[in-house]
């Protein structure tokens, strides 16, 4: 019986992973790994007009990691950034078949929402450094707390 960790879509994204490399002059750029392996992931975005107009990743990971951040590049490239903030980590997993980890698998479920934690830590930091006032501050980082 095959794995049921290895969708289609993860050998696919995991053999040739979408939107690999880095940003000249990155208006986001944030690095993080995930503690149980040391693996790690810096993900890279310019952003235009409220867009994300490019995002590149670089790192080390699992067939895992790397299928789930390629996905997530492709998911938030061109989009808004409301769009990436409210990205949920259900959209990500039921994009990749891979919702039953969230109950079934603690230690997988990292390698897979390794980059999306990358994501927010990086888009929030950009956010927060955009603000004008202390009070959104606040909202911003009580937003920022239920993220996990
Ligand atoms: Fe390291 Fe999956 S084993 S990210």
């Amino acid at each position: 019986m095959s794995d049921p960790l290895y969708t289609e879509i993860i050998i696919d994204e995991g053999k040739n992973p979408q939107n690999q490399g880095t940003i000249e002059n990155p208006d986001i750029s944030h690095h993080d790994s995930n503690p149980m392996c040391g693996d790690s992931i810096t993900l890279q975005m310019s952003i235009k007009d409220g867009l994300i107009a490019d995002v590149k990743w670089n790192g080390d990971g699992c067939t895992i990691c790397k299928a789930c951040t390629s996905v997530l590049t492709q998911m938030i490239k061109g989009k808004d950034l409301d769009y990436a903030r409210n990205l949920k980590k259900e959209e990500i997993l039921s994009e990749l078949g891979l919702e039953y980890l969230l109950k079934q698998s603690p230690i997988r479920i990292k390698c897979a929402l390794l980059s999306l934690k990358v994501l927010k830590f990086g888009l929030y930091s950009y956010l927060a450094k955009k603000l004008k006032d202390l009070s959104s501050f606040d909202n911003l980082k009580e937003e920022a707390a239920s993220l996990y």
